[in-house]
């Protein structure tokens, strides 16, 4: 009698116990729903590999285009090799990783609808308006994925424009379901398609609304794309792009989301995008204390203001400049001379995880991938994630063994009633389902491979080399980190580039750089001896050049006297080898770009040699030139098709040459204004002075050509010919050694000058005029993001 009431009793106790602690299984499972997903736009020219699938759930290759007649789909004809390798690729790191291909209406729509205009014709739009043209863009859409091997298909519509976008919208999305339900009926091996699409932030705008109810219905997700708010083109305060919340307007995301709930769009069917990159606004008043809602004047930094994650946090390295946390917007910002960047950094980042686990949405999206600075926010993405799984689990740890306890005394004190409870088998359950919640944590290689033809250093020969990195062993700081002199044992003297710890910045150019000097040979580059990956170190360890660079030269007061004409003309020859060898005699055509003072280095007999291949790019000898939405460089030496149009190609070199000429004649920096009313650029100075015959005020009044063959007003023009506006009229490298070598053939004559409405150069140097900034700034441009 009393036995079974003490079982009875004991019973709902363990029931309750074991039913929360499967309640907390059931969350941990489902934390394994949680999306993080990313857009890799295939026009950004990024590789494939560098992508760190393991951080994210689900990757989105972008972007398919709509052939406006046929409303077919067509992969653009150059990124067709990104695309049919994209998911085997991203699934060599992350098997499980699901890929989706997105469809666009075309790039220009896109930049339209970026920049916050109405765009004009979209091809999306009249696809939508007929059954047909819905039917032909289903098939296709279905068919196009399946080939390429994607698992999902994302429709990219930046942004519907009209009621009757709408309302065909809705019909598009249940003609699509219902084609991606039968194709998946009738080939039973694959899975269903995923159906996705992008949406505003806000549920209705301009009087439109979504079809909710078909997207409800038919969508297994959408995505947020809660950023682009403000932009610097658009407004004169300076703004949060992708404010969370805001206190003065409607326009964040906190109220586009609620929006979305309110309307009854559920919750897990919400993914919030995460922008990987920001805007810069000029400041009107730059002295002040601007935050957000600063009086501004434009863009600053680009064409548009847009920049990249990864080369604000460049920038803002260069230039050691605060951060600022704004948590009443969720919003970082920096301010660098006049320029006023406003980002999402690490915690305006974990704060939207955050507000994403609050309202129990999906995951999020981040836009895009590469952008990001060495994985700084998608490891962030990824952490703040777990942290809330480890809670999870920590309850679990302390809940088990309570649980545990109590089972035990019951089993012992049935045990002794001689009535055995049958609880054996449930907790074995409980024991293999603790071992299923597997942790997600990630490692990363830092290099696949080691390149050929370079010794790995042990991280220990190179602390006692270079003294245990002591500061008398500094030499510099570069953008990556600083640079050491180290001795060998055997005396041999070295240079060592090591990436700064704390950020783990720069592994892309790392490896850009180890695996492109590994193939390179010449007199006139710094030969790589090798590098040091041990203990998350990167070092790159190059010969040691005593005399430092060019640019301590060439700007120096005393400096510049301990080099003569004599001594500039060979150095000039020696870039000029270097350049001949990267562009018409390696196995590859090699574009430099960054070529400058600083990157010029002196051996022991003041032979140049071209150091820093961390932005070079390769080329097939067939190719002639590239794009990027990637604009990386210096100010003064980037070529304007490069800076408007992200163009490049050897010109692109040549251009830099030209600058470097014109500064090695004249002593003169690129950062600076001369002339009368010291108002022109070093470019428009030099074709002025040129123009009417007074190069010799251009020229440094010290150099002395008198018995050298290579003529200063020679050298003038030639350079002028290589800073030219269209790069086609730049000459090549051989020609410019050519003209160099000899003094009596004629050469062209300069035409038009590049500095004609490049506004990110007119920007930078205002912000430094009358200062004569030392510091070189790198630049950066993504387009379209
Ligand atoms: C669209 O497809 C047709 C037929 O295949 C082709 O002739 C046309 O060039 C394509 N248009 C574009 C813009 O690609
Ligand atoms: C939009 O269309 C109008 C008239 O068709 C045209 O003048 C204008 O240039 C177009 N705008 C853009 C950005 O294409
Ligand atoms: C699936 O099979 C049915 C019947 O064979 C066919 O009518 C339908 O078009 C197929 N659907 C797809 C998407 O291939
Ligand atoms: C800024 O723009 C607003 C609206 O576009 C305008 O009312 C205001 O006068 C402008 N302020 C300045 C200083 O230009
Ligand atoms: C939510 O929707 C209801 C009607 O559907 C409306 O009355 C209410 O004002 C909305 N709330 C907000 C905060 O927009
Ligand atoms: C954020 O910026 C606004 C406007 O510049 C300012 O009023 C507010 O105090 C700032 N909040 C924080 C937490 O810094």
């Amino acid at each position: 009698m009393s036995m079974s009431m003490g079982s009875k009793n004991i019973t709902p106790l363990i029931l309750f116990i074991i039913f929360l602690i499967s309640s907390q299984f059931y969350s941990c499972s489902s934390a394994q729903t949680w999306i993080r997903a990313g857009y890799w736009y295939a026009g950004s020219e990024s590789p494939i590999p560098d992508i760190n699938s393991a951080l994210f759930t689900h990757l989105i290759c972008a972007s398919a285009d709509l052939n406006s007649s046929t409303y077919q789909l067509s992969i653009p004809f150059s990124q067709e090799p990104s695309f049919s390798i994209f998911t085997g690729v991203v699934k060599r790191k992350n098997p499980s990783v699901i890929t989706l291909l997105s469809i666009w209406n075309g790039q220009a729509a896109t930049a339209q609808s970026i920049l916050g205009q109405k765009v004009n014709y979209s091809v999306l739009s009249s696809m939508v308006n007929k059954p047909s043209n819905r039917k032909s863009f289903i098939e296709s859409s279905i068919k196009t994925a399946r080939l390429y091997g994607f698992q999902g298909i994302d429709l990219l519509w930046l942004w519907p424009n009209t009621a009757s976008d709408m309302i065909n919208m809705a019909k598009l999305l249940d003609e699509w379901r219902a084609a991606v339900n039968s194709e998946s009926r009738n080939s039973s091996d694959q899975s269903r398609l995923i159906l996705t699409m992008a949406i505003r932030y806000l549920p209705a705008f301009e009087s439109l609304s979504y079809p909710i109810e078909s997207m409800k219905r038919n969508l297994d997700w959408a995505h947020v794309m809660a950023y682009d708010y403000h932009l610097p083109s658009k407004e004169n305060v300076t703004g949060a792009h992708a404010a969370l919340y805001d206190p003065s307007s409607h326009v964040n995301t906190d109220y586009g989301i609620k929006q979305w709930l309110n309307n009854s769009f559920p919750a897990s069917k919400l993914v919030l995008g995460l922008p990987y990159h920001g805007y810069a606004w000029t400041l009107v008043h730059p002295k002040d204390n601007n935050g957000v809602g600063a009086p501004a004047a434009g863009t600053a930094e680009t064409k548009d203001g847009s920049m990249s994650y990864m080369y604000i946090k460049r920038y803002i390295r260069s230039y050691r400049a605060p951060i600022v946390y704004n948590a009443t917007y969720v919003v970082n910002y920096c301010i660098i001379g006049s320029s006023w960047i406003g980002f999402d950094d690490v915690e305006s980042i974990r704060t939207k995880i955050a507000y994403v686990k609050e309202k129990k949405l999906l995951g999020t999206n981040v836009f895009q991938v590469t952008n990001d600075d060495d994985w700084a926010l998608s490891r962030a993405v990824q952490e703040e994630e777990n942290d809330q799984e480890n809670k999870r689990r920590l309850l679990l740890i302390v809940l088990l063994p309570i649980t545990l306890v109590i089972i035990l005394i019951a089993f012992v004190v049935c045990y002794l009633q001689r009535k055995l409870l049958k609880i054996k088998g449930m907790i074995i359950l409980g024991n293999s389902n603790l071992s299923n919640s597997r942790s997600t944590t990630t490692s990363t290689s830092a290099l696949n491979s080691d390149p050929p033809n370079l010794q790995a250093f042990s991280f220990s020969n190179i602390k006692a080399a270079t003294n245990n990195f002591s500061s008398e062993n500094k030499l510099g700081e570069g953008g990556f980190g600083p640079v050491y002199m180290g001795k060998l044992r055997g005396g041999h003297e070295i240079a060592v580039k090591r990436l700064s710890k704390t950020s783990t910045q720069g592994l892309e150019e790392f490896r850009n750089e180890v695996t492109l000097t590994a193939r390179l040979q010449h007199v006139n580059l710094v030969r790589v001896l090798g590098f040091c990956t041990e203990k998350e170190e990167k070092m790159l360890i190059y010969e040691y050049m005593p005399n430092k660079s060019l640019d301590f030269y060439i700007f120096d007061p005393t400096g510049r006297y301990l080099l003569d004409w004599t001594k500039r003309v060979h150095i000039i020859e020696g870039v000029t080898q270097g350049l001949l060898y990267l562009q018409e005699y390696s196995n590859f055509t090699i574009i430099h770009r960054d070529l400058k003072g600083s990157n010029i280095l002196l051996d022991h007999e003041m032979n140049a040699k071209i150091s820093d291949f961390g932005m070079a790019k390769l080329f097939r000898k067939d190719e002639l030139e590239a794009n990027t939405s990637r604009i990386v460089g210096t100010y003064g030496y980037v070529p304007p098709e490069y800076v408007r149009k992200g163009i490049y190609s050897t010109k692109y070199d040549v251009y830099s040459f030209g600058v470097l000429l014109l500064q090695m004649i004249s002593g003169r920096r690129s950062t600076c204004y001369y002339g009368p009313n010291k108002s022109l650029h070093l470019l428009q100075y030099a074709y002025l002075s040129w123009k009417e015959d007074k190069g010799r005020e251009f020229i440094d009044p010290s150099l002395d050509d008198s018995s050298s063959s290579c003529k200063l007003s020679r050298c003038l023009q030639v350079a002028l010919l290589c800073v030219q506006e269209n790069p086609e009229d730049r000459p090549t490298m051989l020609e410019v050694y050519s003209m160099l070598k000899t003094d009596t053939e004629p050469i062209p004559t300069p035409t038009k000058m590049a500095f004609s409405g490049n506004r990110s150069m007119e920007n930078i140097s205002t912000s430094q005029q009358g200062s004569c900034s030392v510091n070189d700034a790198q630049i950066s441009e993504l387009q379209p993001r």
